[in-house]
């Protein structure tokens, strides 16, 4: 740890400068602070480079030089009258984190998480996963020339997304439980030693996930929108974007806050419930969804990620599986695509607009998660209608290799 970062409680902001970043304590998780980083609008209006073009914000610690980086970040910002139209908002506009290199928003905390352990001298990073953070690990440990060990649920990772884990060299190992099982067991070999956690339990993940909000703001020339909605599952989002507004708000960057909305999916909705109840707990769920991505009942993050939503006025709502692959048909017929649990954003824009607490007039932003090609099961699957009735079905044909056959397929014959 440098002198210009330090550790605090994520609750009550007391120094726990003994903590260790690399194997939490899921009932002491801890915040990287940065007291005095200063960087001004002017500052990011004049540079480029994605996560690291907020390095006072994120690792002012570490040498320059030293990122592990594979070009993360810089991620597009895509008005959508289609989708507005769809989820009955006046505007809104999609944040597409699916554009990142293994596709997917997990390689801004990567980036940071990878980096900050290999100038700690870690040898072997870790992490449990529904799949997109084991992509992300391998592929930045195999950038910095380190081992990565992933844990994922079998029988519930999509394929493409343990292959991009196996690819890059990753040491893969599906056991047979859930998510929440995988984190337990992989929290647990980080506290014995054996492994560095590189979860978004890990206060660094956080650090670049920040990034977002940050990027998003410069974007929008520094006038937040009303509304950022995003899909939750284990809440590291939650907690990096209620952190990012603190912090802007602090640097003078924005006065007013947007809403947070964090939208998970009906039967993998622990957050929304305890939402319903004030946060006064969290009871953990075993969990199902279609949404593979955030199949999460006991997220990790959860002590840190009230405060954000408390501040900003802002909901945690939960969408079934049916309004997700509804939402995800939309967002592909956009011509913009995201995986199923990305496109509970815009289910959840949706059921808000319709409610009543999106209101006419309100700007709205939507966070897709994950890029169109990290599910192709499910899309397929939507498609075909092996998931029950799908309104927008558009099932490929197979034909003879014959002129006439072809010609009858074109036109729907
Ligand atoms: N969207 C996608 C595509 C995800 O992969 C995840 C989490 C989330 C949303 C939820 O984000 O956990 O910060 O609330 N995926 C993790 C993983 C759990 O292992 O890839 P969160």
């Amino acid at each position: 740890m440098t002198a210009i970062s330090k550790l605090v409680d994520a609750r009550t902001g007391a120094p726990v400068p003994d903590a260790d970043p690399f194997a939490p304590n899921p009932r002491q998780l801890v915040d990287v602070d940065h007291p005095g980083a200063t960087l001004s609008r002017e500052q990011v209006d004049a540079r480029t480079g994605g996560v690291w073009r907020f390095r006072e914000l994120v690792d002012p610690g570490l040498p320059v030089g030293e990122e592990v980086s594979l070009a993360e970040g810089d991620t597009p910002l895509l008005d959508c009258p289609d989708l507005a139209r769809y989820a009955g908002t006046d505007q809104l506009v999609v944040k597409h984190e699916g554009r990142n290199p293994t596709g997917s928003f997990k390689d801004r905390g990567m980036t940071v998480a990878v980096s900050r352990a290999r100038h700690l001298g870690h040898q072997v990073l870790a992490c449990a996963s529904t799949g997109n953070t084991a992509a992300s690990l391998a592929a930045y440990a195999s950038r910095a020339g380190l081992r990565a060990a992933i844990v994922v649920p079998a029988n519930a990772t999509a394929s493409s997304k343990l292959s991009q884990a196996v690819a890059h060299g990753a040491r893969a190992v599906q056991v047979e439980g859930d998510f929440d099982a995988a984190m337990g067991l992989v929290l647990e070999l980080a506290r014995a030693g054996d492994v560095a956690l590189v979860n978004s339990a890990n206060p660094w993940r956080v650090e670049g996930q920040k990034t977002i909000v940050f990027e998003l703001l410069a974007q929008l020339g520094w006038d937040p929108p009303d509304w950022f909605v995003f899909p939750a599952g284990n809440l590291g989002n939650a907690a990096a974007f209620g952190k990012a507004l603190r912090e802007a708000r602090a640097l003078g960057w924005i006065e007013r806050l947007p809403r947070l909305a964090a939208v998970q999916a009906a039967g993998a909705a622990p957050f929304a419930e305890s939402f319903a109840r004030d946060f006064a707990s969290l009871e953990p769920v075993t969990a199902e969804t279609i949404a593979t991505a955030i199949r999460i009942g006991a997220p990790v993050s959860f002590p840190r990620a009230v405060a954000g939503l408390r501040e900003t006025s802002g909901v945690v709502l939960a969408v079934d599986d049916a309004a997700i692959l509804d939402a995800k048909a939309a967002v592909d017929a956009a011509g913009i695509g995201a995986e199923p649990a990305s496109c509970a954003s815009v289910a959840g824009a949706r059921a808000l607009a319709r409610t009543g607490r999106i209101r006419p007039g309100e700007r709205v932003v939507c966070l897709l998660t994950g890029h169109l090609l990290k599910d192709p099961e499910t899309t397929l699957a939507y498609h075909e209608g092996r998931l029950g009735p799908a309104d927008r079905a558009n099932a490929p044909v197979q034909v003879p290799a014959e002129l006439e056959a072809l010609r009858g397929a074109l036109q729907g014959r």
